[in-house]
């Protein structure tokens, strides 16, 4: 059984990462591609609580607390959701992964990136996206789409229309997160494809499904 691929979405808070991965999901099961789609933090049952104590019930929790909770969540998920997909063949489409631990970890909470690359080898060594769509926004609109869950569907609990402690966070925390995530992208060109998130949201989708088609084109059917 040949290994399906890891698509991963990544970026800023409320950039309309849920939404964009739910229409590649439809095009790619349009192609006949067996797709899984699913989620960071969460997409296992440890998984939503430890989301939920990160998003939504975090008192004094400490920035390291903080990190080996995302990865232990991660490390649940990869081990039932992501490693077992890929290998059944299926298409994997993941909203937000490891880069998201770099970004909000690293450059948001200034957690140095050597701890963070030690646990990515513990947790995620061998899975490295083979395609990872960054949706980039101007850093004049950081905060203007945040929060916005309304489209997910993993997401449609009460709790998760309000601020979570990300979304809390002032403007400069999220100028180091988009920072880091456009220096990653600068590092590996190949795997990370940035894509203006301004534009309606047809328009974004339409660019997606056109790097996806380029990519693979087994999947350029219609
Ligand atoms: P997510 O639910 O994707 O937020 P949204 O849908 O609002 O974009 O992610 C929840 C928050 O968790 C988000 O603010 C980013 C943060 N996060 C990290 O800080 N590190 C991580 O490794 C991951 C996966 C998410």
């Amino acid at each position: 059984m040949q290994r399906g691929k890891l698509i991963t979405f990544e970026g800023i808070d409320g950039v309309g990462k849920s939404t964009q991965a739910a229409v590649l999901e439809s095009f790619l099961l349009r192609q006949g591609i067996d797709v899984k789609r699913t989620c960071e933090p969460g997409g296992v049952p440890v998984g939503e609580k430890i989301r939920q104590i990160l998003l939504h019930e975090k008192e004094d929790l400490s920035n390291l607390a903080e990190l080996l909770l995302f990865f232990a969540a991660r490390a649940e998920h990869v081990h039932r959701v992501v490693r077992p997909a890929l290998e059944q063949g299926q298409w994997v489409i993941c909203d937000r992964f490891i880069d998201a631990s770099y970004a909000y970890q690293g450059g948001g909470r200034k957690i140095k990136s050597g701890w963070i690359d030690t646990l990515v080898k513990w947790v995620a060594s061998d899975l490295s996206p083979d395609l990872t769509i960054l949706l980039n926004l101007p850093s004049e609109h950081i905060h203007d789409r945040i929060p916005s869950n309304q489209h997910d569907m993993f997401r449609a609990s009460v709790s998760d229309k309000i601020p979570d402690n990300f979304e809390s966070e002032e403007k400069p925390f999220f100028e180091r997160v988009r920072n880091v995530y456009l220096k990653r992208a600068e590092q590996e060109p190949g795997r990370i494809e940035v894509i203006d998130a301004s534009p309606d949201k047809e328009t974004v989708s339409g660019e997606i499904i056109a790097l996806v088609k380029k990519r693979w084109p087994e999947t350029d059917n219609e």
